[in-house]
């Protein structure tokens, strides 16, 4: 074979590896590498997650948290749970509400995220409306119906198996509780590992999921709300 095509395929197969590398990693975020390459990049991005994301308060306050204290009205004392909670942006947001006087519970996998979610919380004074655990979103360590809303934002498509995932937010979740989630609508290129308005709805409703809502959010993400069939007490942190 003449040199020139031996060389020429050598560099096809490095730029195809370094191509997958890059997919792999970056692009698809670890997503197809399993729960260890997920969790182990948030671990090293924690300290930049924020910078990255730029999340802006009033954006915050006005799609999350005011949208959740409105659909919990009268109550103002819920005992929320935020699944795969990040930097603690869902707590933060629904601290710094005016009328927020109830208890969330933040999950995460990954010790470094939890670490700087709950910085934040005490540099904000949050604490006694604020418990960190680091948990895995397929298993939850709670009883079942334990919370009065059940939130998981930009986390789902991460999880190892995300209707699992799903199924564990509303098993924890009260009948009658409100659930939040998120449907990742980019176009980046994740075969596979998307949703649907139809497939998740169906998911949804298979899990007696009612009265489901999917509002655009960000350019990523559509913001899905429900309420979990039947009825039961409010809980109250
Ligand atoms: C894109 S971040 C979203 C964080 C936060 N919900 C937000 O909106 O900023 C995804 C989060 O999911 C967490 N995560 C990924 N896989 C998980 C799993 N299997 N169990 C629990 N958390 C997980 C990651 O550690 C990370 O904090």
């Amino acid at each position: 074979m003449p040199s020139v095509l031996i060389l020429a395929i050598i560099i096809a197969v490095i730029a195809l590896i370094a191509f997958l590398i890059w997919w792999l990693i970056f692009e698809s975020e670890g997503i197809y590498l399993g729960k260890r390459v997920v969790i182990w990049l948030y671990d090293i991005y924690a300290s930049r997650y924020d910078a990255i994301k730029g999340f802006d308060d009033v954006d915050e306050h006005l799609l999350l948290a005011q949208p959740i204290m409105a659909r919990l009205h009268p109550h103002t004392n819920p005992l929320v749970l935020d699944v795969a909670t990040g930097t603690g942006r869902l707590p933060l947001a629904l601290c710094q509400h005016a009328r927020f006087d109830g208890h969330i519970m933040g999950v995460d996998a990954s010790q470094k995220m939890l670490a700087v979610a709950h910085q934040k919380i005490a540099d904000q004074h949050f604490e006694e409306f604020v418990s960190f655990q680091i948990g895995e979103g397929t298993h939850l360590p709670f009883d079942d119906a334990r919370f009065d809303i059940v939130t998981c934002l930009e986390a789902l498509e991460f999880m190892p198996n995300p209707e699992k995932a799903l199924a564990e937010c509303i098993r924890v979740l009260r009948p009658g509780g409100i659930l939040l989630t998120t449907q990742r609508i980019n176009t980046r290129w994740l075969p596979g590992k998307l949703w649907s308005d139809d497939d998740l709805r169906q998911i949804l409703e298979a899990q007696h999921i009612q009265t489901i809502e999917f509002y655009t959010w960000m350019t990523d993400y559509k913001l899905v709300w429900g309420v979990k069939a039947g009825k039961s007490a409010f809980i109250g942190k």
